[in-house]
This record gives structure tokens, C-alpha cells and sequence, in this order.
């Protein structure tokens, strides 16, 4: 047991950094110590050091982080790890007098959080790659943050994960102008995970990444780019118009790429009510020809347990007209550590409705279309998320993504079971497997007649099969 601190020890003091020197010096130097990600070797970051050096129109020096046990970033090792990275910087020339900037990638952005935090007073900021800030609000982060990823990042840092630190972003703007400059989130059409470096690229990240068209030198031409007008507006360089420009037209189109996730998010679940819940029951009433009109109200509970106990109502309020009363609630995925690498939107929609049968035996002046299935509302689920995605990942989908596949409902045999059982969603190599757990009780039946309760996909995690899921493992 003795052997293992010995043994780091002996590691971290034998690796000497890989450093970069700027090819010419100037004002405002500064330094990059770069970290890498989990079983990608430090080596394989030269060329996105050289990139970011070469995008810099200030002297960038460059560091890229050496030894950690495993190739694996840990936080045991991290401020050693960091500290020879800096004595080797100085030993090659650097400048005593330099902003210094943390850039670190995936896991290695994971473990480097709380040295920076610990360190803030002699660092000017923290650039995460495919990464993000876990458990810690964006807007008290100590210092700049850049938040930069790709829109074909299948692991961790996928879009709809960085869509909730981009939410952060956006709280922020409208009282903070320079939030999209100093703590810009950026997701980069087109980029993955594995753009961020050169080589082979390990079984633990090509597992979850999405294969690009993109050409990989393209890729890092475009992050190299943010990198410096990053630096550049951070050391508040006079020069960084451009700069500016760019971070802004990336907040926008970062903006753009994520609305259709959030206006699927607030369909949902919207404070109390949810708008999918009643797009579902009209949908599954499909009542003809505008022969009666229903009013739904929905009602949203915060979860499982409160739902089990409301009870629809179908109350006529003229020969031709019913209000409708019905229940939902939305689950989510569990991920108390803020790092799992599979779908992250929402698991599943339960909705408490009322049977199409009981609406027409209160209503018998109604023209009925075909009688519809959970199974149909899925697919609604899934043309909805496939008509909002933005057009990019639309057209990708359609080219090259695996359909979902719907499977028919699976009858529970009493409401406290199909409260208990989960949507069915089976990932396999081939695309996605999707079951809703179902209940419909005749208008005669002695046990709450006329209900038809559905486990729904939602349409946001339908989506997020369009962005990501549905792409794995699909060549470019
Ligand atoms: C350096 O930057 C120029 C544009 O500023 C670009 O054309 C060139 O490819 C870059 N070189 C490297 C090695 O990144
Ligand atoms: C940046 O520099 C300008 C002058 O060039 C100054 O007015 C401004 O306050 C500076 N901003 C920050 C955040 O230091
Ligand atoms: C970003 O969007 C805002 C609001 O639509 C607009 O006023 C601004 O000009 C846009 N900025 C850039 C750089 O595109
Ligand atoms: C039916 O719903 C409407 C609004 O949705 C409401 O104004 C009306 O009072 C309701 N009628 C009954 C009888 O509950
Ligand atoms: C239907 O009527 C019952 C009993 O009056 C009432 O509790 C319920 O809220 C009504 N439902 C709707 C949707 O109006
Ligand atoms: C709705 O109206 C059209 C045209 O009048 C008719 O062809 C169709 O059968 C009607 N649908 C139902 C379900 O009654």
C-alpha cells in the first residue's frame, strides 16, 4: 500500500512536460497548461496547442500536462501535475509575468474544477473542452470559464447536457452583457468529442461519439478559434473586436441549435401544467370532423407518487362539448455524480387520460377517427422532435440516423403496476427500442372505468435520439 504514493511521486517528478514556446514574443503573454482526458495521451494535444498558439495573435506558451498514473486524470495528482508543468514553462523561458489559463478536456476538465477554484487568485480563467462545470452554477465560478464542445458529442458533454449550462448562460445575459464573452458555452456544429485531438482514439471515447463529416483539421482550425478570442477578451486586448463578434455569433448560434430542446422541455412540463400531456389526449381521442370540442386541463405533479392518486374527470358541458381533466408527471434519468455519459433528457411522460371510448359515450353526438395507441403517441413524440430539430442535425438524422423502433404497448394489469413500470427504451447497436406500459379500462368496468393511461416517450428524449442517440455507431 506504501508503494502507490511512492510510486506517483516517483511519476509525476520523472515527467517532464511537453511545452510549446510562442514563435515570437510580444505583449501580453500568456501561458495554456493543458490536461488531457481519460486514456488519450498527452502527445495527442499538440496539435490543438499548436492551433491555439497559432490562432493567438498575443505569445501564447503552451504546456501539455505529463504523467498521470493510468493516463488517467485524477484529482490526487493534479496540483503536482500542474505545478511541473509550470516549472517546466519557466525553464524554457517563459516570462515570469503571465496569464495563466487552465484548458482541459473531458475528464481532465472533470478533476482540474477544484484546483482552479483553489487557485483562482493566479489564474484568469478555465477553458473546458467537451467538458463542463459539474454541481457548480456557472455564475459563481470564480473566474472566466469558456465552455466549448461539439454538437456530435455523444459521451458526457452531449448537446442536451451542455444545454442545461447554456441555460445557465442565458439566466445570466440579461443582467450580465459580458456573460457570452467571459463565460461563453459554445457548441460547434459538426465538432465531437474526439476533434479536440489527433491519433488513435481509445474504445472509451469512440464507444459514445458520434462520427463526423466534419475534416478534423477544419474542426480544429474553428475550436482554436474560440480559444484565442477567448484569451484575447479575457486580457481585455484592445484589438479583440473580432473577437467579440465571433463569441457573440457562437452565443446566438449555440441559442439557435438548443430552442428546439427547450420548447420541447417546456411542453413537458411547464410549472403546473403540461402541453404534451394534452397534445396526447387530443391526439389520442381523435375526434373527426370538429364534431365536438373537448377543453383539457392538465395538470402536472412533481412525481410518480402524487400522480398515483389523481383521477381523471370527463364532465359534458353540452351536447357537443366536454371539459377533461387529466394527470401527468415527468421522470427523469439518475445521475447524482453529473457524469453519465447516456441520454440525459427525460426518461419517460405518465399520463393519466381518458379512454376516446368514454369521451364518445358522454358525447354520443361525436364523430370518432381509428381508435389510437400509446404506441401512436410515441410516434408522434418522435415526428414532433424530428420536424423541430434544427435542420443540420434533421438532414443528418434522416441520412444517416437508425429509425426508432415501436414496439405495441404493454398492457399493466393494475394502475399501481403501470405506475411502477418504466417506459421500455432498449438501446442497442441498431437504434432504439421503444414500448410504452399502458392501462385502458372499459366504460363498464367497476374499477375506474374509461381510463387510458400511458407511459410516453417524451419529445425532448426523442430529440436527443435525432441529435445523438440515433446516430451511434452510423458512418458520417
Ligand atoms: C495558422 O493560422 C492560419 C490562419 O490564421 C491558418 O490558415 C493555418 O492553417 C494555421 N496553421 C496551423 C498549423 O494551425
Ligand atoms: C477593458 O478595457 C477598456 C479600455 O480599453 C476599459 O474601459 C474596460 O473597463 C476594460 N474592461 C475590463 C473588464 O477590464
Ligand atoms: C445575436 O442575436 C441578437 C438578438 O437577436 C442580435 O441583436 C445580435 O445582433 C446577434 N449578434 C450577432 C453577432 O449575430
Ligand atoms: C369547463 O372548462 C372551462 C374552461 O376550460 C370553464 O370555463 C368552465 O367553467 C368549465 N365548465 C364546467 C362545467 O366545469
Ligand atoms: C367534473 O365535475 C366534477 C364534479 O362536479 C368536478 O370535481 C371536476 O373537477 C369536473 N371536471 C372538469 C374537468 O371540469
Ligand atoms: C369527416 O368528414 C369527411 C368529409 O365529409 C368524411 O369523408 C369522413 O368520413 C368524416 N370522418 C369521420 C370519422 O366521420
Amino acid at each position: 500500500m506504501l508503494l502507490l504514493p511512492l510510486l506517483l511521486l516517483a511519476l509525476v517528478s520523472a515527467a517532464r512536460s511537453i511545452v510549446l514556446p510562442p514563435p515570437a514574443p510580444g505583449d501580453n503573454p500568456a501561458a495554456m497548461v493543458l490536461v488531457q482526458g481519460a486514456d488519450v495521451y498527452p502527445e495527442q494535444y499538440k496539435e490543438l496547442g499548436l492551433a491555439i498558439q497559432n490562432a493567438t495573435d498575443s505569445p501564447l506558451w503552451v504546456g501539455i500536462a505529463e504523467g498521470f498514473l493510468n493516463n488517467f486524470p485524477n484529482p490526487l495528482q493534479i496540483s503536482a501535475v500542474i505545478s511541473t508543468v509550470m516549472q517546466d514553462l519557466k525553464e524554457a523561458g517563459m516570462p515570469e509575468e503571465v496569464d495563466v489559463f487552465i484548458a482541459a478536456h473531458s475528464l481532465g476538465g472533470v478533476v482540474v474544477q477544484g484546483y482552479v477554484v483553489s487557485n483562482a487568485a493566479s489564474l484568469r480563467g478555465l477553458m473546458l473542452f467537451g467538458s463542463y462545470l459539474t454541481n457548480r452554477p456557472l455564475a459563481e465560478f470564480p473566474l472566466p470559464v469558456l465552455h466549448l464542445s461539439g454538437t456530435l458529442d455523444g459521451g458526457q458533454a452531449r448537446p442536451t447536457r451542455m444545454a442545461d449550462t447554456y441555460a445557465e448562460l442565458m439566466a445570466m445575459e440579461p443582467e450580465h452583457d459580458w456573460a457570452p464573452l467571459l463565460k461563453p458555452v459554445i457548441l460547434l456544429e459538426g465538432v465531437d468529442h474526439a476533434h479536440f485531438f489527433t491519433g488513435d482514439i481509445p474504445p472509451s471515447v469512440a464507444e459514445h461519439d458520434i462520427l463526423s463529416e466534419l475534416d478534423a483539421d477544419a474542426a480544429r482550425q474553428m475550436l482554436a478559434g474560440r480559444c484565442a478570442a477567448f484569451v484575447a477578451l479575457v486580457q481585455n486586448r484592445t484589438l479583440a473586436e473580432d473577437s467579440r463578434t465571433m463569441l457573440r455569433t457562437d452565443y446566438n448560434a449555440t441559442g439557435a441549435f438548443l430552442a428546439p430542446l427547450y420548447e420541447l422541455q417546456r411542453q413537458e412540463a411547464d410549472g403546473e401544467r403540461s402541453e404534451w400531456a394534452a397534445t396526447a389526449q387530443r391526439y389520442l381521442l381523435n375526434v373527426a370532423n370538429e364534431s365536438v370540442t373537448v377543453a383539457i386541463e392538465s395538470s402536472h405533479e412533481p412525481d410518480l407518487s402524487t400522480l398515483e392518486h389523481q383521477h381523471t374527470t370527463v364532465n359534458a358541458t353540452g351536447d357537443t362539448s366536454a371539459n377533461i381533466s387529466i394527470f401527468s408527471s415527468v421522470e427523469h434519468p439518475l445521475d447524482p455524480v453529473d457524469a453519465s455519459p447516456n441520454s440525459h433528457t427525460s426518461s419517460e411522460i405518465a399520463v393519466k387520460m381518458v379512454s376516446q371510448e368514454l369521451v364518445a359515450s358522454v358525447l354520443p353526438a361525436g364523430t370518432f377517427g381509428p381508435r389510437r395507441s400509446c404506441r401512436d403517441a410515441n410516434q408522434l413524440a418522435l415526428d414532433t422532435a424530428l420536424a423541430a430539430a434544427p435542420d443540420t442535425a434533421r438532414e443528418r438524422f434522416s441520412r444517416r440516423g437508425h429509425p426508432a423502433v415501436l414496439l405495441d404497448d404493454h398492457m399493466a394489469l393494475i394502475g399501481p403496476l403501470w405506475v411502477q413500470e418504466r417506459l421500455r427504451l432498449t438501446y442497442g447497436t441498431d437504434g432504439v427500442q421503444v414500448q410504452s406500459v399502458a392501462i385502458e379500462t372499459a366504460v363498464d368496468s367497476p374499477f375506474f372505468p374509461g381510463n387510458h393511461y400511458c407511459k410516453l416517450l417524451s419529445p425532448s428524449r426523442a430529440l436527443e435520439y435525432v441529435l445523438i442517440d440515433g446516430l451511434r455507431g452510423t458512418q458520417p
